[in-house]
């Protein structure tokens, strides 16, 4: 299936553009199952909804979530984990009940049973209305880096030494960034009912050149989502610049 593309002119247009389209499913839906990223990408429409929340009435209430990833061995309260990531950046400032929001727990002695585990709540959860999602330079979604089957479900992941550079800038030191991921696998993120990809920025001009006109291979986990009858990718001018 084609992916669609909307284009927007820059990143504040790309998130209001994102943010509308959750606002709508949130409206017509009251309690959607969100899947949410982390990265830099999503911060400005966690900032829209925000606004949306404070100015227009928007409620989350009754929204569950489920965050596609967490880095392995970090507690939750740890300043670099995503349960941190997703609490300072947009949890607290909605009215969202803490208990509606799931994140992988990386500190799991079982991995192998949390990953299962993970994909039975978002079962009993109904599955995922919407699954938001940034990209990686090398075409990563979520934590699954070139190479993944596109059949997996949740599961650990070693992360790449470019992926450990790219998130560096969170830690203290490059030293700092765990070395292992559990993330949604390919297939959990193939299962949801929409997805939107969000790119920004000239640095991922390239890998959305990749996926828009490269193969379908999991030598570039991205393309996957051709697979999918309803992606769209929500970019902006530079994103879209070798287009
Ligand atoms: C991380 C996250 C991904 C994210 C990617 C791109 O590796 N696990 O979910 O899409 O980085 O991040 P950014 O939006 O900061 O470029």
């Amino acid at each position: 299936m084609a992916i669609q593309i909307i284009k927007a002119n820059d990143y504040e247009e790309l998130s209001a553009l994102a943010c509308k389209k959750i606002a709508d499913i949130i409206t017509q839906n009251p309690s959607a199952v969100l899947g949410l990223a982390t990265g830099s990408t999503p911060v400005g429409l966690y900032k829209k909804l925000i606004e949306s929340y404070q100015k227009e009435n928007l409620s989350f209430k009754e929204v569950r979530t489920v965050n596609l990833d967490e880095y392995i061995g970090l507690p939750k309260n740890h300043p670099n984990s995503y349960h941190t990531f997703m609490k300072n950046i947009f949890f607290s400032q909605i009215d969202i009940l803490e208990s509606n929001t799931h994140i992988p727990d990386g500190t799991a002695t079982d991995l192998e049973e949390e990953g299962l585990s993970y994909e039975r709540l978002i079962q009993a959860l109904g599955g995922i209305d919407l699954q938001i999602l940034g990209i990686g330079h090398n075409g990563h979604i979520g934590f699954n880096e070139p190479g993944t089957s596109f059949h997996e479900q949740t599961h650990l992941v070693e992360l790449t030494d470019s992926t450990r550079k790219a998130n560096a800038r969170f830690f203290p030191s490059l030293n700092d960034v765990p070395k292992q991921a559990i993330t949604m696998g390919i297939g959990t993120i193939l299962k949801s009912k929409e997805i939107l990809l969000l790119a920004s920025g000239s640095s991922k001009a390239d890998a959305v050149k990749q996926l828009l006109s490269g193969e379908v291979s999991i030598d570039f986990p991205a393309s996957a989502l051709k697979n999918h009858p309803s992606v769209a990718l929500v970019a902006d001018k530079e994103a879209l610049s070798l287009m």
